[in-house]
């Protein structure tokens, strides 16, 4: 229906992006860091997976690969689950989701709001829980006949969505004139599509990808890691091979650090990879004077108040205490004390 004169978004897809770049006066302790964060978690499903999980849905209804009634199926137990849960709705589209039982109660609650169908492997296979959802997506596609499977961790419309909207809306913002960004990395979707759009447009920004501690990304070592949506057990076909400026490792505990720093200081609850990114720069932070530097934070803490948010739950995962953490969150960052900007280019092998 013809709205003239009426603005506003046609439909809640059209809602997604034109987050807030919101600036940080209080997060350092150096007040020559001009620092800003992107607020991803203010897309209507919650988090930066909006932007993905909707140019993949569109770009295949686009070229024929959707037609009506085609199931989509995708494994993933957060926000990329939720986003396409949201596409698909609105499309009208069968969406199953194939998570494990690690898979946050909370998520899998927000997907079947949207009308998802939720299938849950029970055992790993070959020792994991991503092999078997795997598994459990092919043969899922081969059983249900028209099927699709987005595969973010394969699909260049995964870092086009962020080449097209977060990194343009940023640079727009700042008029291309910041000289860091801070971005975590897990399909490395969101890093690629905002360091090729830098490039290409000659910006002198430096791209750092923020990776958890046990992430095989980059050439690191298999490990355990807590912290939902930060890192990768295996490298994913979209990221072999890709480099940029420079990688910084966190641990759960610096993502714990993180988040409840920004809680005390900016009254901002964010997800725990986004804590990983802010302790990173506060760890920096002393290299970067005179430098404008922005982190793009993927979600919400609302989603981890049971995890990052709990005391409990840190002392029984990362073994640290509250009294610990409130140290590290006030004083010089103990987490990363050896962190230095002067790294070299790391890829993924
Ligand atoms: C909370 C959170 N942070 C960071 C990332 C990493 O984003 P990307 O997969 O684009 O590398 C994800 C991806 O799922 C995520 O859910």
């Amino acid at each position: 229906m013809a709205t003239s004169g009426v603005t506003g978004c046609d439909g809640i897809l059209e809602a997604i992006g034109e987050t807030p770049l919101v600036r940080l006066r209080r997060f350092l302790d150096v007040p020559e860091v001009a620092l800003f964060a992107k607020l991803e978690a203010c897309n209507p499903g919650g988090s930066a997976k909006d932007r993905p999980a909707r140019q993949m849905i569109e770009h295949a209804l686009d070229c024929g690969e959707i037609e009506e009634g085609t199931t989509v199926i995708e494994s993933s137990s957060g926000n990329m689950g939720i986003g396409l849960a949201q596409a698909c709705r609105y499309y009208g589209l069968p969406f199953i989701c194939v998570v494990d039982p690690n898979a946050q109660p909370q998520n899998i609650q927000i997907m079947k709001a949207l009308g998802a169908q939720i299938e849950m492997v029970q055992k790993p296979l070959d020792g994991s829980y991503l092999s078997a959802r795997w598994h459990r997506v092919r043969e899922l596609l081969r059983k249900i006949k028209p099927s699709f499977w987005p595969n973010q961790y394969a699909n260049q419309q995964n870092p086009l969505a962020h080449q097209l909207g977060t990194i343009r809306e940023i640079d727009h913002a700042l008029s291309g004139d910041f000289d860091y960004l801070f971005v975590a990395t897990s399909s490395t979707g969101t890093i690629q599509g905002c360091r090729d759009y830098l490039r290409q447009r000659g910006r002198r920004a430096k791209v750092v990808a923020v990776d958890a501690v046990g992430s095989m990304l980059f050439g690191g070592t298999a490990g355990t890691r807590k912290i939902p949506g930060l890192g990768a057990g295996r490298v994913p076909q979209l990221a072999v091979g890709q480099e940029f400026d420079l990688v910084q490792r966190v641990r759960d505990i610096d993502c714990v650090i993180g988040c409840r720093r920004m809680a005390a200081r900016e009254a901002i609850l964010v997800g725990g990879s986004a804590g990983g990114v802010l302790q990173t720069i506060h760890t920096l932070s002393s290299q970067l004077a005179g430098k404008t530097c922005v982190a793009i934070l993927h979600d919400s803490g609302t989603r981890y108040l049971d995890t990052v948010f709990s005391d409990e739950w840190v002392i029984r995962e990362t073994g640290y205490l509250p009294q610990e953490i409130q140290e590290y969150m006030n004083d010089r960052p103990l987490s990363l004390s050896n962190a230095t900007l002067s790294q070299e280019v790391a890829a993924s092998p």
